[in-house]
């Protein structure tokens, strides 16, 4: 079974980890720690109860109605289990409790997984960022989720 929680001291260390395994520019185990206590900000882990591993997170940044989010990642022997659909799907619900209602994102412009899952969770592409991503350089595509 997969739990959904909410960054906590308990599961940083894995959520820092995962970054390290995802994202080339991935945010340390100190950024993250500080995100803890950010009333403006919103970072969940998913864990396998059967192993206590965090195999997926992703985070969100709010400002008023819109939220940034951002590091959507899932450890690799764990995907197409709809777990980054489902998470995100409760981040949207944690933001829309705060007053969200918008989400945006960016993502690498070749990326096609990622793309394909924003777009099935209604996420509409809105433009690209020349040159956005560096490590290596890369166009971002621009997504929004707007709530009616
Ligand atoms: C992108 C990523 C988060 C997807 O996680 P996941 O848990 O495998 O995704 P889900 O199982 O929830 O997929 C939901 C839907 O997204 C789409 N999708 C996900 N991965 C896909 C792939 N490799 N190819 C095509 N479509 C894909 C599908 O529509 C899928 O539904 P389906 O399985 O019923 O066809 C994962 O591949 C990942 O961690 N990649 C590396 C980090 C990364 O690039 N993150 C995005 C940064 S912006």
């Amino acid at each position: 079974m997969f739990l959904y929680e909410k960054m906590n001291d308990e599961n940083v260390e894995g959520i820092a980890l995962l970054e390290k395994e995802n994202f080339t520019d991935g945010w340390s185990l100190e950024s993250l720690k500080e995100e803890i206590n950010n009333p403006d900000a919103l970072y969940m882990a998913v864990r396998d109860d059967e192993n206590g591993k965090v195999i997926a997170s992703a985070g969100m940044i709010i400002s008023f109605e819109t939220a940034d989010i951002m590091n959507v990642s899932v450890s690799s022997e764990y995907r197409r289990r709809n777990i980054a659909k489902d998470l995100l799907t409760k981040l949207f619900e944690e933001g829309r409790k705060k007053g969200v209602k918008e989400f945006t994102l960016e993502v690498r412009a070749g990326n096609e997984p990622a793309r394909k899952l924003y777009e099935k969770l209604g996420f509409v592409y809105e433009g690209t960022r020349p040159g956005f991503y560096s490590n290596p350089k890369e166009d971002a595509a621009i997504y929004w989720l707007k709530d009616n």
